[in-house]
């Protein structure tokens, strides 16, 4: 990996072992882009990439010159108005009301490693060898701001991770209307867009269609970055799939307003920019102030889907998620959520804990109603004290029943929203988002907390500190149930309220350091109703994330599967919970439910204390199996193998580092009858090694891994069609899990 500067055409060439990125500084002094894709050779001189031709209609930058047109060239960071005609990385508004800015190339530097991004998520290095990065120092020479512009190549991975940071050198001060994390000019449009949407319950389903000319963009504006749309994008040439072709992932280190766009100009040029969403976004610059953008990520992969996904998945698993817990296999748990929701005692959840604890469950987590008046929805956010009448002995002393059992005991907590109904409210009404005189809308009975006010947070610290610092707690689900309305802070001036939306997630990013650092070994997985705020940036605090509400089985080899696509196993909480489904009504097998929580943090939310001995068993016997598989199931190379939205049957495999073990997970939808003979491929098995593959604990034989990876693993029913009371009849909402060794 290396990063070279040719002075003599201004060229800057990143490269590793499968990606170059190529730039150069144009005759007009800014940045331009010239190549993103696999890696190609060293020159001095890519400027014939740089095509300029004459056309009607367009706007030139120099006079008595017909060929420099910013519209027609490809840009590092694009700026409208003076010739490009598209929508910009960067809009700034001046004193008289102008937003031209120019930014040109002043100098640069390259460093080892990666710079911290202060008060932000981002992905690190450990060594400074892991990674370099060029830092580009640009000016817009009429108002002084200076653009910074970080670009880090890892030695390992087609990784390309990406900032901007705004330092006001002038002496006027001027608003940052628009501050993108990424600005990438691609030289065609032949590509798919697949975006991952959904909602409450059925979040990240991957949805793709052609690029086309014009405008597409997906993003939220609810404060946080959504159960709608991900800030997460691929784009994708058509021929492409699973495991061969070109493909770029885009991935944005953040948890809030958000856009992912891409814009493809009448010249079937594309332009896609990644960052907060601009609208209602309006950051004031004193002069001597700056502002960071957050990070970036651009993977670039020449060999399909799966590749770019494991990329993403090693980085974010190695060097984003951090701390403690990152490396280490994820204790499985029991969940009192769905079991009991609001109506729960201490004697039940004992009961709940010792039967979970018979069947070697390591960790139990009491969610929602433990604190304040929480007795339902309606009251007590925001009053981090325990609840006596429920809890007589508080948390350290039902933590303490719990370990006696042998099981570690957490937590679940809200803390960026309050009840009226709560001491917090009543004392401090003026610290909720809402604009004065108007009506106060809420969702779930609950209003925000201005995490933008340094006090609040700092309030909120506290009261969490208090309940882990004596250490019966070991890990927090961090819930957040409601977006934003109203956002409006009584701390800020009328021209600072464009910044209410940034500086709240930043309040966020400070209250999880704080509490992240000042107690390292506590397992934080964050929550926002399911998966409204399952992003990058969060996965930088807590190495886990509840993956959606949904919990049944069926409904999450979709939410799972398209999960995937960005995210690593380790950071998917996925739980068994009971049958028929809560959601959705559907009764699945145990052993279905559990065949889909592997892949992922796995844990329990049912009343176990309602199933049968068999049942009883059957589940002792899947902790036992994710005791002995969690850590390939969480840290081995993942490959989708079949697409649930494809057809009945979904597939997907982890494979060792060593490639000497697999687990293939294998699941039907519907059974049918008299079905064809089936055979799955397999992926990234070492093909000369021979495997011994097992079902379910049943020897089935052994077989190369040429074989299994282009023959394909024989998966047809033993006897579908026979009688539902025969011992091997197979049944809707099948599943298998392999094992090959
Ligand atoms: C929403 C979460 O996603 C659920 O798992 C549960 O914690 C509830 N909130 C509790 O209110």
């Amino acid at each position: 990996m290396s990063i070279v500067y040719y002075e003599s055409t201004g060229t800057f060439h990143l490269y590793n072992d499968e990606i170059s990125y190529i730039m150069m500084i144009l005759p007009n002094g800014q940045m331009g882009q010239l190549y993103f894709g696999k890696k190609v050779h060293l020159r001095e001189d890519y400027s014939y990439l740089l095509e300029m031709v004459s056309r009607s209609m367009t706007s030139y930058v120099f006079e008595n010159e017909r060929t420099l047109s910013l519209e027609h060239i490809k840009q590092e960071y694009g700026v409208y108005g003076s010739s490009d005609y598209r929508l910009p990385a960067v809009e700034i508004l001046q004193d008289n009301g102008s937003r031209i800015c120019d930014f040109v190339y002043r100098t640069h530097r390259i460093i080892g490693g990666k710079p911290k991004l202060e008060g932000l998520p981002a992905t690190y290095t450990e060594k400074d060898d892991e990674a370099q990065t060029l830092i580009l120092t640009l000016q817009d020479p009429i108002t002084g701001v200076e653009l910074e512009l970080f670009y880090t190549i890892f030695s390992r991975g087609g990784i390309l991770a990406r900032s901007a940071c705004f330092v006001n050198g002038g002496t006027e001060t001027v608003h940052l209307l628009k501050a993108m994390s990424l600005c990438l000019d691609l030289p065609d449009c032949d590509y798919d867009w697949i975006q991952f949407s959904g909602a409450w319950a059925r979040e990240r389903h991957p949805r793709m269609r052609r690029l086309e000319q014009g405008i597409q963009s997906v993003g939220s504006m609810r404060g946080h970055s959504s159960h709608e749309h991900n800030p997460f994008l691929i784009l994708k040439r058509p021929s492409a799939d699973e495991n061969q072709g070109e493909v770029i992932g885009f991935s944005l280190i953040y948890s809030g307003n958000f856009i992912a766009q891409a814009e493809v100009d009448t010249h079937d040029t594309t332009r896609v920019l990644l960052g907060i969403h601009p609208e209602w976004f309006d950051w004031k610059l004193d002069p001597g102030e700056s502002f960071q953008t957050p990070e970036a990520v651009m993977v670039y992969s020449g060999s399909g889907l799966n590749h770019m996904s494991q990329t993403f998945h090693r980085l974010y698993r190695e060097r984003l998620a951090r701390g403690y817990w990152r490396d280490r296999v994820r204790p499985i748990l029991i969940n009192n959520w769905e079991a009991t929701y609001f109506d729960f005692t201490e004697e039940k959840i004992l009961k709940l804990a010792r039967t979970a604890a018979d069947a070697g469950i390591e960790l139990f987590v009491l969610d929602d109603g433990w604190f304040g008046e929480r007795s339902s929805d309606r009251a007590g956010l925001g009053d981090w004290v325990v609840n006596r009448d429920r809890l007589p002995d508080g948390i350290p002393g039902l933590a303490s029943r719990i370990r006696e059992m042998g099981m570690k005991f957490g937590i679940w907590i809200e803390p960026e929203m309050v009840n009226k109904d709560s001491d917090l409210y009543r004392e401090h009404p003026d610290w909720i988002l809402t604009v004065p005189n108007r009506n106060q809308t809420h969702g779930r009975y609950q209003h925000v907390l201005d995490f933008s006010r340094k006090e609040v947070v700092d309030t909120i610290f506290q009261m969490i500190s208090d309940i882990l610092k004596d250490g019966s707690v070991t890990y927090v689900k961090w819930d957040m149930n409601r977006s934003i309305t109203e956002c409006w802070s009584a701390a800020l001036p009328a021209d600072r309220q464009g910044e209410v939306f940034h500086r709240y997630i930043l309040g966020v990013y400070d209250l999880y350091e704080r509490l992240t650092s000042t107690f390292p070994q506590v397992l934080f997985e964050s929550c926002a109703s399911g998966g409204g705020r399952f992003d990058p940036g969060l996965l930088y605090y807590a190495p886990q994330g509840w993956t959606s509400d949904d919990t049944d089985a069926i409904e999450r080899l979709k939410i799972q599967y398209g999960t995937s696509f960005c995210y690593p196993v380790s950071s998917m909480g996925a739980h068994v919970s009971t049958s028929p489904n809560h959601q959705v009504g559907r009764a699945t097998p145990l052993s279905t439910r559990a065949n889909v929580a592997c892949f992922g943090t796995s844990g329990y939310e049912m009343d176990l204390n309602r199933l049968s001995e068999r049942e009883l068993a059957e589940i002792k016997d899947q902790v036992t199996f994710m005791k002995k598989w969690r850590r390939l199931l969480q840290y081995g190379t993942f490959f989708r193998l079949k697409s649930p939205f494809d057809g009945n049957i979904a597939s997907w495999m982890t494979v060792s580092d060593d490639r000497s073990q697999a687990i293939v997970g294998w699941y039907r939808i519907l059974n049918s009858v008299n079905p064809p003979y089936t055979r799955m491929k397999l992926a990234g098995l070492d093909p000369d090694r021979l495997y011994k593959v097992s079902k379910d604990g049943v020897f089935l034989g052994e077989f190369y891994g040429d074989e299994l990876m282009n023959v394909g693993l024989i998966t047809s029913d033993a006897c579908s069609g026979e009688s539902p009371d025969a011992p091997d009849a197979s049944h809707d909402f099948e599943s298998r899990i392999y094992i090959l060794e």
